[in-house]
């Protein structure tokens, strides 16, 4: 610290490019960006911003905003009847019964809050048929592999594009192998998700379909209701099962049986 925290507002056309100076420029405390304004915390003084169209006003630092975490309003959500998500710092709740899936809410997606996330997990919940290998195809936080490894799958490889979400997946489950890339990085498996937009799965199909044995079920997920059908033509098998969340839908695919 170098001296009192202290905050202003950043108003005008140069407020986003001023907070991402700020970024590198000074020794931020906290931020909170709204609509119109963007307020920042800071030890000490406001160097000078060299930024034309930008209006700065220092307002009163509230003791009570130093205690916002920003995690007051995270709840556990209620995926289905049995199956529950919660980051670690709320409370099991006393109706929750069945699975439930501890995911912190950090930079990568997949905190069970998003309709696709939950259209995948309805989906991977209702037609699990015990894969003795699994894969998770842009694994965001790891979420739809800890459903695998909750569920007892004992090899799980999970691959995404974005570092970060590498980093947050092999921490949430350090047993499972997950690469940095898209689906040509995964070994071969019996079970198989993705929740992507359509276009990506789109893109990734040819690669994902090489990976998956057919053996155990595959779910696909992240569709807006104008792209299921193009993409489930990709597979060459029938849909068995299909969740709608809000505007996502997943669908199933069977396995074969064959071991
Ligand atoms: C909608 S998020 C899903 C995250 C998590 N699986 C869930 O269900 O909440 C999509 C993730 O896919 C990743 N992604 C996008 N295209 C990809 C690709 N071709 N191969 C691997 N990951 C990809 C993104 O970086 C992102 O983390």
């Amino acid at each position: 610290m170098t001296g009192p925290v202290r905050a202003f507002t950043l108003r005008g056309a140069d407020a986003v490019a001023a907070l991402d100076w700020l970024h590198v420029h000074a020794d931020l405390q906290g931020v909170l960006e709204g609509d119109d304004v963007i307020t920042v915390w800071l030890d000490g003084v406001l160097p000078a911003l060299p930024f034309a169209a930008l209006r700065v006003a220092e307002i009163a630092v509230r003791a009570e905003d130093a205690l916002i975490t920003g995690l007051e309003h995270d709840v556990a959500i209620e995926v289905a009847a049995d199956l529950w998500v919660r980051p670690p710092w709320v409370e099991r709740p006393a109706a929750c019964r069945g699975i439930e899936l501890v995911v912190p809410r950090g930079g990568a997606f997949g905190s069970g809050e998003h309709a696709s996330t939950r259209a995948a997990l309805r989906c991977l919940h209702a037609i699990w048929d015990a894969p003795a290998s699994f894969a998770d195809v842009g694994t965001g936080s790891g979420i739809l592999a800890l459903y695998a490894h909750v569920r007892g799958c004992g090899r799980i490889e999970a691959c995404d594009i974005d570092p970060a979400s590498v980093q947050a997946a092999r921490e949430l489950l350090p047993t499972a192998r997950v690469h940095l890339g898209g689906a040509a990085t995964l070994a071969g498996v019996d079970g198989m998700v993705a929740n992507m937009t359509g276009s990506e799965l789109t893109a990734a199909m040819p690669e994902m379909l090489a990976r998956w044995s057919g053996r155990r079920a595959l779910v696909l997920s992240g569709m807006r209701a104008g792209e299921v059908d193009a993409v489930a033509a990709l597979v060459g098998r029938p849909v068995v099962h299909r969740e709608v969340v809000e505007p996502f839908t997943a669908i199933a695919y069977a396995g074969d049986g064959a071991r």
